[in-house]
């Protein structure tokens, strides 16, 4: 173990950045994100916004900005830990600031950055080099070809990429960016084709969390240059002034006569075949067919079908929603009841009465407890979702906003089916098996939902069940159907 805080440090406040803005403390701390020494004050990010330069005129694309909240906006540092209570480094708050992006209670922090110490801990963590401790000997006239990619290289990128390094002399830097979802599967499957780039070849993950909108393809250039590439290999075009030569790849295709990748120029049209698209190769992966070996070796196609396994083998969440007495909890328990006689599938089902009981004993249900019951559910249906088994949900999650938080946690690592079970308030307080309706009715039961509380009926449902009429066999068949036509179920 490691020496604790330095005593002086003992005094100052902690904050945990979000997942994207650890990605960034990562990168600035690395001098990944040189010359950048800390998160951007409000005159920077104006002008990085505006013109594409920081305050000062030199160039950078992107703002890199911390947020947190209002109470920490007085304190001079801050220690930025990271989520498992680790101290990372210490931020000295230049400028609090808002902009107009902040959501209410927030604001930004700016200011340079001090080490603490790197967590010693992470998939590939020995490749995770930052720019001083990659040992790269660069190639004729100083030169280091980058490719900075979320996706794996292909036969055609991966020739590409090698025309492109003999053609400059130069070893290749492999820069894997890492998104959160399937990261170790996207390492792997570079590793598995680093044999085959010019010798000395590195591949670095790097920690370059995805901006949506935000001149990414410009900012992977500028990690690429503080790792000290010369070049970079990118199709997208870059706006701005780059900080390393940009090349084009020279498009390539697949030469049925000679059966290898090769530069289109080279190929007779009628010899050319249509590349995969990524909807096709999608559709191979969900069906579990085999991947063709002219398009990636089958080294990459094993990262591949663990990234996204074949449907009837990804894990899944099928998680119901609806008033006390819709219905949901029978025809969930139905529904695992039949799974198990199907067989081929582990289920686990997470039934609201049940979860109460057990995870969230203790919860009341206020708008917050209730909100904190269904993440509770939401983690651990994720998390048998990500072991590839089937998560049956069954509470009532009465807030849109909370079953959305739930969607993206699972979604990350599996798939996700909304079946709102529709049965009619009156219907449910007509059958009243708890007597809970008659009690709330009565004044009894406070914040009771349909009663006393509120229900936002969902408008992503993957199915709307009203059982009403309907035999819980009836509705069970509904759900296996829409199961098995998804491919989840055989
Ligand atoms: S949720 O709102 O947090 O999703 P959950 O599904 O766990 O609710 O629990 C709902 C069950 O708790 C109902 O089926 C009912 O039996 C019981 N219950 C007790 N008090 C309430 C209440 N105020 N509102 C709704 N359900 C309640």
């Amino acid at each position: 173990m490691s020496a604790g805080l330095p005593e002086e440090l003992h005094g100052l406040k902690s904050w945990t950045p979000d997942p994207t803005e650890l990605a960034d403390l990562e990168l600035l701390l690395a001098g990944a994100f040189r010359p950048l020494s800390g998160f951007l004050g409000s005159l920077d990010t104006a002008a990085v916004v505006a013109g594409g330069r920081l305050a000062d005129g030199t160039p950078w694309p992107s703002p890199v900005l911390l947020s947190a909240p209002d109470e920490l906006a007085g304190e001079p540092r801050l220690i930025l830990q990271d989520p498992e209570g680790v101290p990372l480094a210490v931020l000295r708050v230049t400028e609090a600031w808002r902009d107009a992006s902040l959501p209410e209670g927030r604001v930004r922090l700016a200011g340079p950055l001090t080490p603490l110490r790197r967590p010693a801990y992470g998939a590939f963590h020995r490749l995770r080099r930052t720019p001083a401790e990659l040992e790269i000997t660069p190639g004729r006239d100083g030169r280091l070809l980058a490719v900075a990619t979320r996706e794996p290289l292909h036969r055609k990128q991966l020739g590409q990429l090698r025309q492109e390094a003999e053609r400059l002399g130069a070893p290749a830097l492999v820069l894997a960016l890492l998104s959160g979802a399937h990261e170790q599967e996207l390492v792997r499957a570079l590793l598995a084709v680093a044999k085959d780039l010019p010798e000395g070849s590195r591949v670095v993950p790097v920690n370059l969390a995805p901006r949506p909108g935000g001149r990414e393809p410009e900012l992977r250039a500028h990690v690429a240059a503080a790792y000290g590439a010369t070049h970079l290999l990118t199709s997208v075009p870059l706006s701005g002034e780059a900080p390393l030569a940009v090349v084009a790849p020279e498009p390539w295709a697949y030469d049925l006569d000679v059966e290898v990748w090769r530069p289109v120029a080279r190929i007779e049209e009628d010899h050319v075949r249509a590349e995969l698209s990524p909807e096709e190769l999608g559709e191979l992966l969900d069906q579990g067919a085999p991947i063709p070996e002219w398009f990636t070796p089958p080294a990459v196609a094993v990262e591949l079908r663990r990234a996204r396994p074949p449907r009837h083998e990804r894990g899944v969440t099928v998680f119901f929603t609806g008033l006390s007495g819709s219905g949901k909890s029978t025809v969930a328990r139905g529904l695992a009841d039949a799974l198990v006689e199907n067989g081929g599938r582990t289920v686990s089902l997470l039934d609201g009465d049940v979860v109460r009981q057990m995870l969230s004993s203790g919860l009341t249900f206020s708008k917050s407890d209730r909100d904190l019951n269904i993440r509770r559910i939401g983690y651990v249906a994720a998390e048998i979702t990500r072991h590839g088994g089937l998560a049956i949900c069954a509470p009532i999650a009465p807030y849109a906003a909370t079953r959305a938080e739930v969607r993206r946690m699972v979604e990350a690592v599996g798939d996700f089916v909304l079946v709102h079970v529709a049965t009619p308030l009156e219907e449910c307080e007509r059958r009243d098996r708890k007597g809970l309706y008659a009690k709330a009715r009565a004044g009894l039961i406070p914040e009771f939902t349909g009663i006393s509380d509120p229900y936002e009926a969902p408008e992503d449902a993957d199915l709307v069940l009203d059982t009403t009429g309907l035999s819980t066999g009836e509705a069970v068949e509904a759900v296996l159907k829409l199961l098995t036509a998804g491919g989840w179920v055989r």
